[in-house]
């Protein structure tokens, strides 16, 4: 038996063909071996070392398997001797170690066993890691990502790695992601993608996973003072406040609940939405600590959908918590509110937002268009102030194409409203989702949807965003005035 194995190696190894297949499959074999054995003891606690011991040692073993039956065969034909002769040739086995050990192809197996190691070990980690980069990530491919990068670095998350949230912990979805990634790059050099990428992303890592690394239920306390400015359409770009107290507790500990209710420990809810998109929800499970469920369905579809339940956790509100795209209001709103949209030129606001709600059929021309707009509208309406205000409206020109670009990206079929945030009810239907009238549970009795339930209004569409105060602090009324009329705050908003 070991005689004929012998044979056949030394047969299979006479061959170019049948040398590299033997050598591959040795020295990735050998190699596999070790690495697995520092897996074990501990030694490499890198996932991505066990990718390239779990991928590309087995890839290229199976290369090697393929290639010694064809120096196999190259062999038997070139001898002209059966397969009977060839394996069962004379050979000393008394001799066999150190005529293996002497063996030319034995010393280059071991030899390229170690440099196997070396290269492919510190190649694949230099380019996982690299890989692992968010700027790879956002940019590699060019345009496909690129919403998704230019949305990455402007959010609260811009220093979180892409990995943190799209890659799952342990290997498996380790694999599973650079597999997906494969497919991706595959799919992106056929350019055959899906423009926009559809959401929700399934392979998501778990929220409570990545998101409660940093934010934890328990640190969601009381309430939120949250004001909005909404500037008019007038020439003044007349602004108006809202103000909400926004209940944001997880309500445990007898405080008051608010949002992040549906987290706390004690609640599990769940829900079944058309189409799994997470836009239209049909039948929603409450379950308490006991594990009872109440169950709410919309009177308007017909009963229990097949679609799987999802637990609800933080992407259920925040899904637009990195990859953030404005409302056009919204937008020319905050850049007037942040002061780089110069308020004082007239009509403001209405030129901007004409300008960006216009249609452009690529990047390009979005960029010369609103140039345009700006330019002409000034030129035709206020001459002088086009000749004496140059500077603020090329500034507001550069504004107005920077709002354009972040959020619009024609390659990707993305426009305003495509990526909508479930958070408030504002983009999309949001918490109304489930908290409507419609939503109810056997005895006909809708999930809460009364509008002081999640906050309370303080001000809308108000000329001051804290009015309610100078009304309800009689006391205090002088000091408040003053300083809502100061310079510090008139600054801020
Ligand atoms: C803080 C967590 C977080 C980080 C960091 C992050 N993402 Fe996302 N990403 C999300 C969430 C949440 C969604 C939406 C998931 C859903 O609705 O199912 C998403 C969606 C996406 C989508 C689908 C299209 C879309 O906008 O919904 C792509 C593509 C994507 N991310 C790529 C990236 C890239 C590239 C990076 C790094 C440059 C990155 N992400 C960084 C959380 C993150
Ligand atoms: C590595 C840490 C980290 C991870 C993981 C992370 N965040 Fe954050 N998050 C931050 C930091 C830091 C801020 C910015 C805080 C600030 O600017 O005050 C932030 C801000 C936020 C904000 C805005 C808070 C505000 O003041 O408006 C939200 C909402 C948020 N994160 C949700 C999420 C969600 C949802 C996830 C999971 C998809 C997540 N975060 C994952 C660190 C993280
Ligand atoms: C039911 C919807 C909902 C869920 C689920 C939810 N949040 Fe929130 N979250 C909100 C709302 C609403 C606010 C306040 C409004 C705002 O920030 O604009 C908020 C605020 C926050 C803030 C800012 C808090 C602050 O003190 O200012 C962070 C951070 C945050 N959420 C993270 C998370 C994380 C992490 C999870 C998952 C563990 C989560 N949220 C689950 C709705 C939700
Ligand atoms: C997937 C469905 C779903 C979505 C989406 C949802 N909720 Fe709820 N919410 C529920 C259910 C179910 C209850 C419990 C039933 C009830 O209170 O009538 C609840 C209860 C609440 C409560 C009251 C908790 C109490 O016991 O007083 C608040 C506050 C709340 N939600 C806020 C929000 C906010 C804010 C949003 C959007 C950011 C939101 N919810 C989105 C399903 C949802
Ligand atoms: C289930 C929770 C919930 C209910 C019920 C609810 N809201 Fe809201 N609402 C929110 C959240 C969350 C926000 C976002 C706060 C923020 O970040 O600005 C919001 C924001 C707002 C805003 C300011 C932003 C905007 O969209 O203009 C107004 C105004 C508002 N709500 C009015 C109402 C009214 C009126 C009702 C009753 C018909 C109501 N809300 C019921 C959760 C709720």
């Amino acid at each position: 038996m070991l005689k004929q194995y012998i044979n056949f190696i030394r047969s299979v190894s006479i061959n170019a063909i049948g040398k590299t297949g033997v050598i591959l499959t040795t020295a990735t074999f050998v190699t596999f071996l070790i690495f697995e054995f520092f897996h074990t003891v501990g030694v490499f606690k890198n996932a991505y070392i066990g990718l390239i011991t779990y991928l590309a040692f087995p890839a290229l073993f199976i290369l090697g398997l393929i290639l010694i039956p064809i120096g196999w065969y190259r062999h038997k034909k070139e001898s002209g001797k059966s397969t009977q002769e060839l394996l069962n040739q004379q050979f000393d086995t008394g001799q066999i170690l150190p005529r293996l050990w002497g063996s030319r192809v034995m010393r280059t197996v071991f030899l390229l066993t170690l440099v196997n190691m070396a290269i492919l070990g510190f190649a694949s980690l230099r380019m996982l890691h690299f890989m692992d980069q968010s700027r790879f990530c956002g940019t590699a491919c060019h345009q496909v990502m690129n919403p998704e990068w230019v949305t990455y670095q402007r959010s609260p998350h811009a220093r979180v790695a892409c990995v943190e949230c799209h890659v799952g912990e342990g290997l498996d979805a380790l694999i599973a992601s650079k597999l997906n990634g494969l497919r991706q790059m595959y799919l992106a050099a056929l350019n055959v993608y899906n423009r926009p990428i559809p959401t929700p992303v399934h392979q998501l890592r778990p929220a409570r996973e990545t998101c409660e690394k940093c934010h934890w239920p328990e640190k969601f306390l009381g309430q939120r003072l949250i004001t909005h400015v909404n500037y008019d359409d007038d020439s003044l770009s007349t602004p108006s406040y809202t103000t909400l107290n926004v209940k944001i507790d997880a309500g445990t500990g007898g405080k008051t609940p608010g949002a992040h209710w549906h987290i706390a420990e004690s609640n599990r809810i769940s829900y079944t939405s058309l189409r799994d998109e997470r836009r239209v929800i049909t039948t929603v499970w409450q379950r308490n600590a006991a594990g009872h469920a109440t169950i709410y369905h919309d009177k308007r579809y017909p009963s229990q959908s097949e679609e799987e339940q999802r637990v609800m956790d933080c992407i259920d509100c925040h899904n637009r918590a990195t990859h953030i795209y404005e409302n056009p209001q919204d937008a020319v709103d905050e850049r007037i509110r942040a002061g780089t949209l110069d308020r004082t030129l007239p009509f403001s606001k209405k030129v901007s937002l004409d300008a960006i709600m216009h249609q452009y059929p690529d990047s390009a021309s979005a960029r010369t268009g609103i140039a345009d707009h700006l330019n002409a509208f000034y030129q035709r309406d206020y001459p002088d102030v086009f000749l004496k205000k140059r500077k603020q409206i090329d500034n507001a020109i550069r504004v107005v194409q920077d709002i354009y670009a972040i959020n619009i990206h024609p390659y990707m079929n993305i426009t305003w409203g495509t990526y909508p945030s479930h958070l408030a009810h504002r983009q999309s239907l949001g918490c109304f989702r489930c908290h409507h009238h419609n939503m109810v549970n056997k005895d006909d009795e809708a999930i809460a949807h009364d509008c002081t339930l999640c906050h309370s209004i303080l001000a809308l569409d108000s000329d001051s965003p804290y009015a309610f105060l100078i009304q309800s602090d009689s006391s205090k009324t002088g000091a408040m005035q003053r300083y809502l009329k100061s310079e510090f705050f008139r600054t801020r908003f």
